[in-house]
């Protein structure tokens, strides 16, 4: 077993990475000890860092008391105690008006229409992103709220950070006088190097406007994200806890973002009342966000998967819907699992990756056909599927539905199709 004070330094950086994994009694006063006689530069930074795995009130006296000697001792300095620092509180919102919203692309028009429920002015600035005339509060069809910092050339992403200003006591109430956030770079490919520059940079500017780099505990996202035509730098807050969908207590493989499912439930909506059919239902996730657009709606799952079928359930009875909403086992393509009338069908269809249903031309066919049996005059249905040869081709075919709209949905690095379908 290696020891903190072999002859050997590599010994002595090893013994320090294990104990700081195994911690326990003792750990952290042996690692002080061993930090007071340490002099080799490339074992410190180990020490510093298995205390900061440690953690704890103990970790935490020993690290508030190390002068960092070197930038790489300073650098895991910052990273010991960034873990060991608890969970970023006190901050709150100020009123804000002009943020945007990330929403889900090819769905920017429903996330719209939604803020304009809700009395916010909401308009389209490019694929997925909306501005809105103020922050808004519980819109299910966005993603986040976030604050344009900065905006450069395309690949300017130092230029954009050295010009960036984040005014952000502007925005955000604070017990303490500075803002932890976490860089993160999105969409570009650089090289390591380049990323570390690029955050000493961004540390370097942000610190002078009272912001501090602390990726384990932090309020706020400092997002600088490449466009084709642009880089932004976003200032995305993180100090609310997302409530929205507290009710997905059970998952399943395939599972449907519900920021996408709560579009696509807006989608779908042709009355405030009738009866719902999700044929392939998995999780439950599109019945829960139908069932919360309105009340009088009652609604039915189907799912070959007994798993799933026990996950819908469980988020059913977590998100207070039981008594609307009933998920059974069954063969969505079997007309017996189906009611004899539907007003509405709501489907985020297997897509062939992962399906127990191998014949998926045949399920398609056969959900299809149960559409079209099933759907009152008046009535809508809404797929959702990557398997779009299949479908096209089978609503091609049918006569008694006609596609009223199409659309293609970006989720998860997929591109999703919709198709919205009207009895004739
Ligand atoms: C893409 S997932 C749906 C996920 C769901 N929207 C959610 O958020 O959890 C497709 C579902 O279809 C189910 N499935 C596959 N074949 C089926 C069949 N013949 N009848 C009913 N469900 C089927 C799978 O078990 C899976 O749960």
């Amino acid at each position: 077993m290696p020891d903190l004070h072999d002859t050997s330094p590599q010994s002595r950086r090893i013994a320090a990475i294990a104990l700081g994994k195994r911690g326990g009694e003792g750990s952290v006063a042996a690692l002080r000890a061993a930090l007071e006689t340490e002099e080799v530069g490339w074992v410190r930074p180990s020490m510093i860092l298995a205390l900061g795995r440690i953690g704890g009130d103990e970790a935490r006296a020993a690290l508030a008391e190390i002068e960092a000697r070197s930038e790489s001792e300073a650098e895991a300095l910052r990273k010991a105690r960034d873990r060991v620092s608890g969970p970023a509180t006190g901050f709150g919102w100020r009123a804000v008006t002009n943020v945007f919203a990330s929403v889900p692309v090819g769905l920017e028009d429903v996330a719209i229409a939604e803020a304009r429920e809700h009395g916010i002015e909401a308009t389209v600035v490019r694929r997925g992103t909306i501005a809105l005339s103020k922050r808004p509060a519980a819109l299910r069809c966005i993603y986040d709220v976030r604050i344009l910092i900065a905006e450069g050339a395309a690949g300017a992403f130092a230029e954009t950070v050295r010009k960036a200003e984040v005014r952000w006591r502007e925005w955000i109430t604070s017990a303490s006088d500075i803002l932890p956030y976490r860089f993160s770079l999105e969409n570009a490919r650089i090289t390591k190097q380049e990323f570390n520059d690029l955050l000493r940079l961004a540390r370097e500017t942000f610190s002078l406007q009272g912001l501090t780099d602390s990726p384990s505990s932090y309020a706020a996202m400092l997002r600088v994200e490449a466009d084709d035509g642009a880089t932004r730098i976003w200032l995305v807050p993180t100090f609310e806890s997302d409530e929205r969908f507290t009710y997905r207590v059970a998952d399943v493989g395939a599972s449907i973002n519900p920021v996408v499912g709560a579009c696509l439930a807006r989608l779908v909506r042709r009355g405030d009342e009738g009866l719902v059919v999700d044929p392939t239902c998995g999780s439950g996730t599109l019945l829960i966000e139908r069932a919360m657009l309105d009340r009088g709606t009652m609604l039915a799952g189907i799912d070959i998967s007994p798993t799933a079928i026990r996950a819908a359930v469980g988020n059913v009875i977590a998100a207070g819907l039981a008594a609307r909403i009933a998920a059974r086992q069954g063969d969505g393509g079997d007309p017996i699992t189906w009611p004899d009338r539907c007003e509405e069908v709501l489907a985020n269809l297997p897509f062939g990756l992962r399906t127990e249903d191998r014949n998926l031309d045949g399920l398609y066919r056969r959900i299809v056909g149960n559409i079209a049996r099933t759907l009152a005059p008046g009535g809508r249905a809404l797929l959702y599927t990557a398997h779009a040869k299949t479908l096209v081709a089978l609503l091609r075919r049918t006569t008694k539905v006609k596609v009223t709209e199409e659309r293609r949905v970006e989720s998860g690095g997929l591109q999703v199709g919709v198709w919205i379908l009207e009895r004739r």
